[in-house]
C-alpha cells in the first residue's frame, strides 16, 4: 500500500470525540426526538435541544411508580443534577440536586424543569420534559458546557424511595454534550485528506 493511502486511512481512522454529541433541532416535536438512551433494560431517554438553548426530554419506564434522571460528571449518584417525577391520577415530580449517594434529592430551591406531560399506559410511565441548558441556578449544572453521563432510576412506587440496586438505578457507558457543535474539528481536516490523497493516488495510477 502507498504511503498517501496509508495517512488517507489513519485520517478516517482518527476518533471525533469520546463523547456523544447532541444532534440540534430547528423544531422539535414531543416523541420523535433526534437524540436517544436505552438502558437496555426498559429506561428510554430521547431529547433534542431546540432554539439553541431548550433541552426537551422523553423519559419512560416499563414501571408505574416513580421516574428519575440524572446528568453527573461520573456515574456515582453523588453529586448529580437530577428530575424525579410520574403520574399518580396525574403529573408530578421535582427539579432537585443530589448530594450524596444514600437519601432522597432534595428539592432545588429554583424549578427549573417543566413538565410537559406524563402518562401511565400499559405499566409504562412516560414524561416529556424541558429545561433550559443553562438556568442560572446554582444546583443546575449548565448543561451548555461540558459532558455529561446519564444517570435513571426508578421506584415501585409513586412515593419518593429508595430505588433498590440491580435495574433499580444505572448510569450511561457514554458522556453526552448538549452544546451546540456545528461542526466536529476534525471533519473539514479529514474531507480534505480525503480528497488531497485520493487524489494522489489516482495520479501514481498513471
Ligand atoms: C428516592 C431517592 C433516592 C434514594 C433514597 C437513593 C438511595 C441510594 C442508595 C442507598 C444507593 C447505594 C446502594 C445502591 O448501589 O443502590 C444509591 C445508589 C445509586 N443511585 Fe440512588 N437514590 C435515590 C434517587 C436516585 C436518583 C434520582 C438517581 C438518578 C437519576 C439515582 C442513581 C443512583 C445510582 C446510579 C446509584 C449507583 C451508584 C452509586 O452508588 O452512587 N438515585 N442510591
Amino acid at each position: 500500500m502507498n504511503i498517501s493511502r496509508k495517512i488517507a486511512i489513519a485520517l478516517c481512522v482518527v476518533p471525533l470525540s469520546l463523547s456523544v454529541n447532541t444532534s440540534y433541532s430547528a423544531s422539535c416535536s414531543p416523541g420523535g426526538y433526534a437524540n436517544s438512551f436505552s438502558s437496555g433494560t426498559g429506561f428510554e431517554i430521547s431529547w433534542d435541544v431546540c432554539a439553541g438553548n431548550l433541552l426537551q426530554m422523553e423519559i419512560s419506564n416499563t414501571s408505574t411508580g416513580w421516574i428519575g434522571i440524572g446528568f453527573s460528571f461520573d456515574q456515582l449518584m453523588a453529586n448529580t443534577d437530577v428530575f424525579l417525577g410520574g403520574f399518580d391520577g396525574g403529573a408530578y415530580g421535582y427539579d432537585g440536586f443530589a448530594f450524596d449517594g444514600f437519601s432522597g434529592p432534595p428539592v432545588d430551591a429554583s424549578q427549573d424543569f417543566t413538565i410537559e406531560s406524563s402518562t401511565e399506559v400499559g405499566g409504562t410511565t412516560t414524561m416529556e420534559l424541558s429545561r433550559l441548558l443553562s438556568t442560572g441556578d446554582i444546583n443546575d449544572f449548565d448543561l451548555s458546557i461540558g459532558e455529561y453521563y446519564l444517570l435513571w432510576a426508578f421506584g415501585g412506587l409513586d412515593d419518593f424511595a429508595f430505588h433498590g440496586v440491580g435495574d433499580g438505578r444505572g448510569f450511561s457507558a457514554e458522556t453526552y454534550s448538549f452544546a451546540a457543535v456545528p461542526v466536529p474539528p476534525a471533519l473539514p481536516l479529514m474531507l480534505f485528506g480525503l480528497g488531497f490523497f485520493g487524489f494522489m493516488g489516482f495520479h501514481n495510477r498513471k
